[in-house]
């Protein structure tokens, strides 16, 4: 409905005279005033457009008004139009007005102030309106939604072919190079090995890249499998596989016990571990090394965080530090492709949560993360049980 669009407002009563009667008071360039003389052919008016509000004569041979607001009550499709009966209130009338004491039902007694008619119209009309309005930006919203989503799976869909089918002509420039290397054997000199060697590097750096970019554009697409939670044992275990699989180090680790969360065991997981590997990482080089995890705040919005005091970052750039293949460090010192926050991101925004962190150069880091205790897909996508985790393991550091 546009604004400018004339309100259609039923009028019934099976007497002319009433019908002249309220005409005369509703006469007004924004009103369609529709006549019907009976129940039923106030029901087909209502089933054939939509109105803004009845005004139904309570005294009608055949089917009276109330019997008339009955019908239209049974009948789903116009059942939330609102009623304002126009009654001579007898006794036994006022009785039954009563039982119609809710929602949007009004009454008027015979003869009616004029006033008090129009002014109530009014308010029906204005609440119409409203509601058409309400409508017509929902449908706009969901629309919008819609053409997001499509829009999102068409672009996750692109990159994940594009990563895809990059991966064979990598593989073809690092075999044939190298095959070229073995072949040319001494005829190369040093420099000729050291290009080739740059050729190889630069294959295997991009081919890294398209791994890593695959593993964001699987996340996105892997169905979620809500469940509770242990994020300390989580995250006992992602250390105690750091501590394995790296030379012993004189580093304190603090986990706070307990913490659970409700979400996807295997995306927190990777979120985890991302923010571990960092804190593990970038105090690589740091006397008396400490990592902490914990719980700052509960439900309705649990936010846990990962501390570490190693060397920090320059908060200016903080806002970059989420966004894929973005390093704040030099990758000699600390090896890396910069999509291991990214990848947090998404998760949490999978999970309806969100992500930041805050720190100072030389001062360590803290990264916070908060899943709602909420799910946010409602809970169908519980019960959506997901077949396979499709990330890749945990890149080396
Ligand atoms: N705990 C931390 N302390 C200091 N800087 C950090 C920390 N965690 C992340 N950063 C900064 O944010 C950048 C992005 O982190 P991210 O995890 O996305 O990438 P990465 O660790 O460099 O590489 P990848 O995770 O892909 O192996 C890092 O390169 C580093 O500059
Ligand atoms: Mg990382």
């Amino acid at each position: 409905m546009k604004t400018d669009d004339k309100v259609n407002i039923l009028l019934v009563d099976d007497r002319p005279e009433g019908l002249l009667a309220m005409e005369a008071v509703l006469d007004d360039p924004g009103y369609n005033l529709v006549r019907a003389q009976s129940g039923y052919e106030a029901i087909a008016q209502l089933l054939g457009r939509e109105f803004a509000v009845v005004l139904l004569d309570v005294q009608m041979p055949g089917m009276d008004g109330f019997q008339t607001a009955m019908a239209i009550r049974d009948n789903e499709k116009i059942r939330d139009v609102p009623v304002i009966f126009i009654t001579a209130i007898s006794k036994e009338e006022r009785y039954v007005l009563k039982g119609y004491d809710v929602g949007a039902v009004d009454y008027l007694v015979k003869p009616f102030d004029p006033h008090t008619l129009k002014s109530k119209v009014a308010v029906f009309v204005r609440l119409f309106k409203k509601n058409a309005q309400i409508k017509t930006q929902a449908e706009e919203l969901q629309r919008l939604a819609q053409e997001l989503h499509a829009m999102n799976q068409e672009l996750e869909a692109f990159s994940y072919s594009v990563s895809h089918d990059l991966r064979a002509p990598l593989r073809s420039i690092d075999g044939f190079s190298q095959v070229l290397a073995e072949d040319l054997g001494d005829k190369l000199d040093a420099q000729g090995h050291d290009y080739f060697q740059r050729i190889r590097a630069a294959s295997q750096k991009m081919s890294e890249l398209i791994d890593d970019l695959l593993s964001l554009s699987r996340l996105s697409r892997r169905k979620m499998r809500w469940e509770e939670v242990d994020l300390s044992r989580m995250a006992e275990d992602i250390v105690a596989e750091l501590r394995r699989a790296h030379p012993p180090r004189d580093m304190k680790v603090l986990i706070e016990p307990g913490l659970t969360a409700q979400g996807d065991g295997n995306l927190l997981q990777i979120a985890l571990q991302n923010l571990l590997h960092n804190a593990w990482k970038f105090t690589g080089q740091k006397e008396g090394a400490t990592v902490e995890f914990g719980r700052m705040s509960e439900a309705p919005e649990p936010v846990y965080f990962v501390r570490d005091n190693g060397v920090g970052f320059d908060m200016t750039f903080v806002s970059k530090l989420f966004g894929a293949f973005q390093r704040l460090h030099d990758a000699r010192e600390f090896p890396g492709t910069g999509v291991g926050l990214a990848i947090v991101q998404r998760v949490m925004r999978r999970h309806g949560g969100r992500c930041w962190a805050e720190s100072a150069l030389d001062q360590g880091a803290t990264f916070f993360f908060s899943v709602p205790a909420v799910d946010p897909d409602g809970a169908g996508a519980r019960e959506e049980a997901s077949r396979s985790v499709l990330l890749a393991p945990a890149r080396p550091l």
